[in-house]
């Protein structure tokens, strides 16, 4: 079973290199542009290919697990490149009125404290963290999605993307051994398992909370196709997301929520497996499809699959899937075509993604070589 698996690695990791080599220390852009990756566009005083968004942390963390997989130093030196980047986008303030810091440093600055101890990365990653405590919304708990903590149209809002965020703050407590940091980590998970997650096991994709009373308001979408319906990369951040938040709380609520999310996940995709980019869409659709869900999704059930066998099988079908539906031709510098980025926003339709890369890949890895993963 494993060889299929072990072919699209390769190809995998080539198309990495390929990526790598054209871009340098300038990141790619959120997604690809008629199949191919262009620098990323410029902002905020910064040229094209600097480090903005909230993206760049999958190429670093694609070389990272690159380097575990070939022991090639190229990987690891490219990887060690964009941890000084990582370091000054947070020295310079850069786009961080954000919960996406856990995807920005997790994968960077975190995974080079833990592959090569570099102990000013770690600082890095505890500063983060820090960062990211500071958008915790009281008397909620709730960490705040997007904006300023003052914004009106943002304030008591969250975002079920943010569960793939959490592990920083756990990491920051294991490391630092402030247990404020998981605290606040779990305090927001509960919030989002009672109220963003659905009786049916399916997932608004944003919900919002009375900044003043913390009680529970609405959900609303921001990608998907309505506040009801239940967009598919949401739905697989919350069956991973909920996953890691049972493996570094042991709250065992949390590894049911995934599997509820996951069993939600798994009756609405079509029958060639490959998520349309919201699961109101099955069968006979012409709709676009999310690649990216499918490989979140993946990992989320690898996840699962530590304590539940049968969650691997379904992730064995998921990835073998993509691989022949989506997986990127030779030569390319992308790895999984066919994904969505905003579809309401008219962003990143039939694309390859930084996100659904990377996920591609660590599912690939999770399957052939374990001891390769990076923890999150
Ligand atoms: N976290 C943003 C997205 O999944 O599009």
């Amino acid at each position: 079973m494993s060889e299929p698996f072990d072919a699209a690695l390769a190809r995998a990791t080539r198309a990495v290199q390929t990526c790598a080599h054209e871009f340098g220390t300038d990141f790619p852009g959120d997604c690809t542009l008629a199949g191919r990756y262009r620098h990323r566009p410029g902002a905020a005083g910064l040229p094209d290919g600097a480090n903005l968004g909230w993206t760049t942390g999958f190429r670093t963390g694609m070389l990272w697990l690159c380097a575990q997989v070939t022991g090639q130093e190229r990987f690891a030196d490219a990887a060690s490149a964009d941890v000084a980047s990582f370091a000054a986008r947070l020295r310079d303030g850069v786009e961080l009125d954000t919960h996406d810091l856990g995807f920005l440093y997790s994968l960077s600055c975190v995974n080079a404290w833990l592959l090569t101890r570099d102990a000013a990365a770690r600082q890095v990653g505890l500063a983060a963290a820090d960062r990211l405590l500071t958008r915790v919304v009281e008397p909620a708990g709730i960490i705040q999605a997007w904006g300023s903590l003052d914004d009106p149209a943002q304030r008591g809002r969250a975002i079920v993307d943010s569960l793939m965020n959490l592990p920083l703050l756990y990491w920051a407590s294991q490391t630092s051994g402030d247990p404020r940091y998981a605290h606040a980590a779990t305090r927001h998970a509960r919030q989002l398992r009672d109220h963003i997650v659905r009786a049916d096991g399916t997932t608004y994709h944003t919900f919002f909370w009375d900044p003043g009373t913390g009680a529970p308001l609405r959900g609303a979408t921001h990608q998907g196709h309505d506040d009801a319906s239940c967009w598919a990369r949401g739905q697989a951040w919350a069956i991973y997301g909920f996953a890691l938040a049972h493996r570094h709380s042991g709250e065992q609520l949390f590894w049911e929520t995934s599997k509820r999310c996951a069993d939600a996940f798994w009756v609405r995709l079509p029958s060639d497996r490959v998520p349309y980019w919201d699961l109101v869409f099955t069968d006979g659709s012409s709709q676009p499809r999310d690649s990216s869900a499918g490989a979140i999704a993946a990992c989320g059930l690898l996840e699962l699959a530590i304590a539940s066998p049968d969650a691997r099988s379904k992730a064995e079908a998921l990835v073998t899937s993509l691989i022949d539906h989506c997986a990127a031709p030779a030569g390319s510098d992308a790895l999984l075509l066919h994904g969505v980025y905003n579809l309401p926003g008219g962003e990143g339709i039939d694309e390859a993604t930084l996100w659904g890369d990377y996920f591609y890949l660590e599912a690939l890895t999770r399957l052939t070589h374990p001891a390769c993963v990076l923890p999150w």
